[in-house]
């Protein structure tokens, strides 16, 4: 009985303090969860994978016009923002810039540039701030990008020169672009072309297994499956085979300095030269390892190759669709040219309808159109939203260049929006985000526009391009493949035929 009428009010302590933390949890929960943005219901382990589809702007694209332009969504365990309005990118990479300005942690990035020893993978912090200040004023500056301009200029003419090989037969236009692309950044980069070594397959290799989904990366509970279905051990072997062929070319560059020490004029310096003087001068006060100098050469041929490739790809596939549009071209092109044999870069700033092309093109096919996912470095409060730390965010670039709320008729390719209008692709019009914007924007935009600019009018200007096989030129298939950048489906195959 005395042990009785001591337990019953302890009970009845016990219960209460139970009611209590169980309705402070709830209420607690339901605030968090009242604050959190709206969320489409989810899977258990996967989350919204399953909502993504083959084309996941397309599938986020229409989730959002249900669940809003701030959605949240779990992407297996990580909780992922998508961004879906020019409000909300805004907000994102200006407002709230320095918060959202880290990257997620990959599993496979990791393993391919050296523990994300590169800038687009790396975290944010010094390590990356100083990176990305070298790369800006001494790779990709505009006097650096300008000092280039022979190397665009004789793979120009040899585009040229092959299209005007086979006059009136069917030429693979993708494959030419695709040679452009590397030569540029091959010649740049290393000083010369590496064909012989089959660094352009070495290539592919690398950027299709940097879009392989990573189970780990998402489930990191289940990142066992990643080793039993063997794709770790393969990015290790793709990632080796890269590094031994960077050592060469750092070798074959050190030879080539004492052999021409005082032959090596600032414009011939390709980017491993200049890197490797950093490195030696060590005068930027950052201590830069042979690892950093790889990474950093493996993201410009990432980061630059297939964005401009595509880039060059589409501008064409649309001019090719709309003769309107590819007719006030060439006549820019030739009026400005005024006869020479080749467009020079420094005519390029006189063509405002070419300049208009380029971005027309980049904004209906962004080459990234979820940009390169970002992560909360803290707490964030985000239009009203609790936003944790470690929250993925993704902006659908591609959704807001065609948001009716910002452009008419969205889905036309209408080079005439741009020619009376201030919007450009700088990062401060965040309707048109195809180098993304803030801290983490893209520092090559100016060496990528030129290198599309210089080829596009020298293409229009030489050439009349038309379709194989007697296709009208409305139905050109302008199917999208699968990937990280957005590239066709199918090769653009096209007849040349010569204009001047
Ligand atoms: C048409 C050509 C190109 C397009 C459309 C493009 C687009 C982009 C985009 C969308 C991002 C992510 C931005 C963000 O997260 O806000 C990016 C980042 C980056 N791009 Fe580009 N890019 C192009 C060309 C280049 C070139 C030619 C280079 C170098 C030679 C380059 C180097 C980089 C680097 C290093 C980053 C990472 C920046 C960082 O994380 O701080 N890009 N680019």
């Amino acid at each position: 009985m005395v042990i009785c009428s001591q337990t019953f009010p302890l009970s009845l302590f016990l219960i209460g303090t139970l009611i209590i933390f169980v309705s402070f949890k709830w209420f607690s929960q339901s605030k968090t969860k009242k604050n959190t943005p709206p969320s489409p219901p989810t899977l258990p382990i996967i989350g919204n994978f399953h909502q993504l589809g083959s084309s996941p702007r397309r599938a986020l694209r229409d989730l959002s016009q249900k669940y809003g332009p701030l959605m949240l969504l779990h992407l297996g365990s990580v909780p992922t923002l998508i961004a879906s309005s020019a409000e909300v990118a805004q907000e994102i990479m200006k407002t709230h810039d320095l918060a959202f300005s880290d990257r997620p942690s990959l599993s496979i990035p990791d393993i391919l540039f050296y523990k994300s020893k590169d800038i687009a993978f790396s975290r944010y912090g010094e390590y990356w701030r100083q990176l990305k200040s070298i790369v800006v004023l001494h790779l990709l500056s505009n006097s650096r990008v300008k000092s280039y301009s022979k190397v665009r200029k004789e793979e120009t003419s040899r585009v040229i020169d092959a299209l005007g090989d086979s006059p009136g037969s069917s030429v693979d236009m993708s494959a030419l672009l695709g040679i452009y692309t590397s030569n540029v950044l091959c010649r740049v980069a290393f000083g010369r072309t590496y064909e012989g070594l089959g660094f352009t397959n070495k290539l592919k290799k690398f950027v299709n297994m940097l879009g392989t989904f990573c189970v780990g990366s998402f489930i990191p509970w289940l990142s066992w499956i990643d080793r039993l279905t063997g794709l770790k051990g393969k990015a290790y072997e793709i990632f080796n085979e890269l590094d031994r062929f960077l050592e060469g070319v750092i070798k074959e560059h050190l030879h080539k300095k004492t052999g021409e020490a005082d032959d090596q004029g600032e414009e011939t310096q390709d980017f491993v030269d200049i890197l490797a003087d950093i490195q030696r001068e060590n005068a930027t006060g950052f201590s830069l390892s042979d690892d950093t100098l790889k990474a950093v050469i493996m993201d410009v041929f990432v980061a630059g190759s297939d964005t401009v490739f595509s880039s060059l790809e589409w501008a064409i596939s649309e001019l090719i669709k709309h003769p309107r549009v590819m007719k006030k071209l060439q006549e820019e092109v030739t009026k400005v040219a005024q006869g020479k044999p080749m467009i020079p870069e420094e005519d390029l700033d006189e063509m405002k309808y070419l300049k208009s092309v380029v971005k027309e093109a980049l904004r209906l096919h962004a080459p990234l159109p979820l940009l390169l996912a970002r992560e909360a470095r803290q707490a964030v409060n985000l239009m009203g939203y609790d936003v944790p730390p470690k929250t993925q965010v993704v902006i659908n670039a591609w959704a807001i260049a065609r948001d009716p709320a910002s452009w008419e008729e969205p889905e036309d390719f209408k080079p005439e929006r741009f020619l009376n209008s201030t919007v450009d692709y700088k990062g401060i019009h965040y309707e048109f985000l195809p180098f993304g914007a803030g801290r983490r924007g893209c520092p090559g935009l100016y060496f990528g526009i030129t290198l599309i600019e210089v080829i596009l009018a020298n293409i229009v200007y030489k050439y009349d391009l038309t379709l194989p096989n007697g296709v009208k030129s409305e139905d050109l298939d302008m199917t999208e493949a699968d990937g990280i950048t957005v590239q066709r489906k199918f090769p653009l195959l096209v007849v040349s035929s010569p204009r001047v």
